[in-house]
């Protein structure tokens, strides 16, 4: 029988002094970082070895695409997604939210309106203002302990100028894998109103649910594919965003070129060695995922357990990502985050998501340390009832 390799998630790697985002923020205070979403392990050995065989060629050239990645991205998502893919609809990106910039800039004219469902990831809340377009923010609703689309809502407030829906699946902050019939309604809505759709799907490699898949929306149906810009990326999974390496699949041809024209001198090419990352992670690191998953299940566990012990602090199941929602609105703090940051806990803040009363929290991290941060969150929560 072939032994499960082991990898270790549970040493403390040191990233302080590395000019870390999440660490950097914090510097010489005794705040743990749990808030940008990046995990503070080590990528895969694999990807490292890539890495360390790509810069021996000490040669640093201006790169093409290497056909083999294109390939394989192709072959990936047949496999996983049975998606059929053409190499030429794959538009590589340094970054998925250049990708969202983009395609604000590529659909419709200034002025015209994009469509969101909030909470969502912040730079879904800018890009339509950078790219002189207004937003339109639909607020997700709470049922049966889970964050889910409000249609009826949504069509509502579809106007003669909405021409772009940004979707986050699975959706960061609220870790919900969305439901094919809900994706199939959704895209229902967005056909009806020849609304194009942006699926930022970069978190689709981590899906902690093991009853829960990820279904890319362009493969629902045809005539969704033709309206829909696919972002994707390993870099979420692998941990590689500082390596700036994505992909768009954009299967509609005059789509892709209004993509690919607002991107024109201004959007540089992915670097070699996050090509060569993205390569070893898309061939090389199942094993490693595998293990990945089950240690964020454990992460998840340990949290949700933690919370239970502090009322009124609640998180709704968390399908996919390392990141979990808090509730904190019934706790009466004014600024959640803050008061959790004073403890010791940086955490992100609800505020930034058009979420208030809420907080991220990355879990990212070994065990040892989110444990750390959960015991300071319980005393400062015990502090407050006194
Ligand atoms: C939904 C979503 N999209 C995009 C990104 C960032 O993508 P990139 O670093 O490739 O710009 C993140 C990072 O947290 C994210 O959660």
């Amino acid at each position: 029988m072939k032994k499960p390799k082991l990898f270790d998630f549970d040493t403390l790697v040191e990233r302080r002094g590395t000019a870390s985002m999440k660490w950097e923020k914090y510097k010489n205070q005794d705040i743990i970082p749990m808030w940008v979403a990046d995990m503070d392990f080590r990528s895969p050995p694999a990807v490292i070895r890539a890495i360390q065989q790509r810069t021996a060629d000490g040669v640093f050239g201006y790169t093409l695409t290497p056909e083999d990645l294109n390939d394989r991205v192709v072959s990936i998502l047949q496999e996983t997604y049975d998606w059929s893919v053409k190499p030429e609809w794959i538009v590589w990106l340094p970054g998925l939210v250049t990708g969202l910039n983009v395609a604000c800039r590529a659909v419709g004219n200034d002025g015209d309106q994009v469509m969101t469902a909030v909470p969502v990831y912040p730079p879904f809340l800018s890009a339509p203002g950078f790219s002189r377009r207004s937003l339109i923010k639909v607020p997700l609703k709470e049922k049966e302990n889970r964050w889910q689309f409000d249609f009826d809502r949504l069509e509502q407030m579809i106007t003669d100028n909405t021409r772009l829906f940004i979707l986050c699946n699975p959706h960061n902050p609220v870790g919900r894998v969305y439901t094919r019939s809900e994706l199939v309604q959704l895209a229902a809505i967005c056909n009806k109103y020849d609304i194009v759709i942006c699926s930022d799907e970069i978190h689709c490699g981590l899906i902690l649910d093991k009853n829960k898949v990820h279904v890319p929306t362009a493969t629902l149906d045809p005539e969704t594919a033709d309206r829909t810009i696919t972002l994707m990326a390993q870099s979420k999974t692998f941990n590689l965003p500082g390596l700036g390496c994505a992909f768009a699949v954009i299967s509609g041809k005059k789509l892709r070129h209004l993509f690919k024209k607002q991107m024109a001198g201004i959007v540089p090419r992915p670097n070699v060695l996050g090509y060569a990352a993205t390569m070893a992670a898309f061939t090389e690191c199942d094993d490693w995922h595998a293990a990945l998953l089950d240690y964020l299940r454990g992460n998840l566990e340990t949290i949700a357990r933690a919370i239970r012990q502090i009322p009124p602090l609640t998180i709704a199941p968390v399908e996919a990502t390392y990141l979990a929602w808090i509730d904190m609105r019934s706790s009466g703090l004014k600024s959640p985050a803050r008061f959790f940051e004073e403890a010791g806990v940086g955490l992100q803040d609800g505020i930034e998501f058009d979420g208030p009363g809420f907080a991220r929290l990355n879990f990212g991290c070994s065990r040892s340390l989110l444990e750390k941060a959960l015991a300071r969150m319980t005393a400062a929560m015990e502090n407050l009832r006194g």
